[in-house]
C-alpha cells in the first residue's frame, strides 16, 4: 500500500493507494466516529464495511443526478437518520458520487466529515483528491459547489479491474496530463505506482494553492478545449477523451506561440497515443463554436486564459489571438 498526504496544515489528510485499500476504511475514519452515512449508486459493485453503525443511501446514476435535487435528498436523508457533526459521510463511487456527496457533506450542518472511497481511475487521479465538491445546474456543469476537504481518501486499485474499458480509458485521459506536470516515465509505472504518482503530484499542487488562487489551475491542463468539446456536446466523447484532444491542442498552441519545440509536441502525441486516446477533433466539430465556448470557461475572467506548457513548465497564460486559436485547430484534423 502506498501512503500519501495532501499537506494542508490541520486539514491535511491521508490518501491510501493500492490493492485492497477499501478495506482500510475503519482505520481512516475520524477518531470517535460512531455512525457512517454511506453514499453510493446502485451500479457500483464495490462493498465497503465501515466497521461502525452505518446506513446506505443510494443516489441516481449519471451526470443528471449530480444536481441540487440529489443534494437536498441526501441532506434530508441524513436529517431523518439524525446524522450529526460527530458522524461521517463515506462516498463510494466515481466523481459523480464524490462531488455530490462531498457537497452535501459540506452543506449539511455547515459541514460534516467525509471520506472518499474512489472507485474509478478518473476519480482516483483527480476528482476525489483536493476538496473540490459541487453539482451541475441546467445552465452548466459544476456551477454550484464548495471546497470541502475529505478526512481521507482510499484509492483501491483492485476495483479498477471491474471498470468497463471505456470508463478506464476515461481515467487515462486525466492521467495523461500528469506526464506534463512533472510525473516522469508515467506510462512505464505499474498501475498502483502510476495512480500514486498522479495523486502525489496533485497533492503537492493542492497543498500550494488549495482554493485555486493561481497555480492550481495547472491541473486543468488540456481542459479548456476538453470542456468546450463536452459542452458542444454532440460528439459522444467521455471527459478523459475530450481532455486528451485538449492536451494535443494545448501543445500545438504552445508550439505556435514559440513556447515549446516540435519535439515537445511530439512527446504529447506519444503519451496520448500510448494510452490509445483520441488526438483529432471529432469530424463534425465547429472551430468557431469551440472558440466561442472557450470564453465561457469558469477560468475565463477578463480574457481567455489557457494552461500551456513552456520554458517554466505548465502555467496559465493569457491568449487573446482569436485567429491563432482558430488556426491551431488545423493541426488536429
Ligand atoms: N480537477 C482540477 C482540480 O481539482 O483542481
Amino acid at each position: 500500500m502506498i501512503e500519501l498526504e495532501v499537506p494542508l496544515g490541520e486539514r491535511s489528510y491521508r490518501v491510501l493507494v493500492g490493492a485492497g485499500a477499501r478495506h482500510r476504511l475503519l482505520e481512516v475514519l475520524p477518531i470517535g466516529v460512531e455512525r457512517v452515512a454511506l453514499v453510493t449508486q446502485a451500479g457500483i459493485p464495490v462493498e465497503v464495511d465501515p466497521g461502525v453503525e452505518h446506513r446506505v443511501f443510494t443516489m441516481g446514476e449519471g451526470e443528471q443526478s449530480k444536481d441540487l435535487g440529489t443534494v437536498e435528498d441526501l441532506c434530508r436523508d441524513f436529517a431523518r437518520w439524525g446524522l450529526t457533526r460527530g458522524d461521517c459521510v463515506v462516498a463510494v463511487g466515481g466523481g459523480v458520487v464524490t462531488d455530490t456527496a462531498g457537497f452535501a457533506a459540506a452543506a449539511y450542518h455547515r459541514g460534516v466529515p467525509i471520506v472518499h472511497v474512489s472507485t474509478t481511475l478518473l476519480g482516483q487521479v483527480d476528482a476525489a483528491i483536493g476538496g473540490k465538491t459541487g453539482v451541475n445546474l441546467p445552465e452548466g456543469k459544476n456551477l454550484v459547489g464548495a471546497f470541502w476537504q475529505p478526512a481521507a481518501v482510499l484509492c483501491d486499485t483492485d476495483v479498477l479491474a471491474t471498470l468497463p474499458p471505456r470508463e478506464y480509458r476515461n481515467g487515462l485521459g486525466e492521467m495523461a496530463k500528469y506526464a506534463f506536470l512533472g510525473v516522469d516515465r508515467l506510462a512505464d509505472l505499474p498501475l498502483d505506482e502510476a495512480v500514486a504518482a498522479c495523486v502525489a503530484c496533485k497533492a503537492e499542487v493542492v497543498g500550494s494553492d488549495e482554493r485555486e488562487g493561481g497555480r492550481r489551475a495547472i491541473l486543468n491542463y488540456g481542459h479548456t478545449l476538453g470542456h468546450a468539446l463536452e459542452t458542444a456536446g454532440s460528439y459522444d466523447l467521455r471527459h478523459g477523451e475530450a481532455v486528451a484532444i485538449g492536451l494535443i491542442y494545448a501543445a500545438e498552441l504552445a508550439h505556435r506561440m514559440g513556447r515549446i519545440s516540435g519535439d515537445r509536441v511530439a512527446e504529447h502525441r506519444k503519451v496520448v497515443a500510448g494510452y490509445d486516446l483520441p488526438m483529432a477533433l471529432p469530424p463534425d466539430s465547429d472551430p468557431e463554436q469551440l472558440v466561442a465556448l472557450f470564453a465561457r470557461d469558469k477560468k475565463a475572467v477578463g480574457g481567455l486564459t489557457f494552461v500551456l506548457d513552456g520554458p517554466n513548465g505548465v502555467e496559465p497564460v493569457r491568449v487573446d489571438d482569436r485567429a491563432l486559436l482558430l488556426d491551431t485547430f488545423t493541426a488536429l484534423t
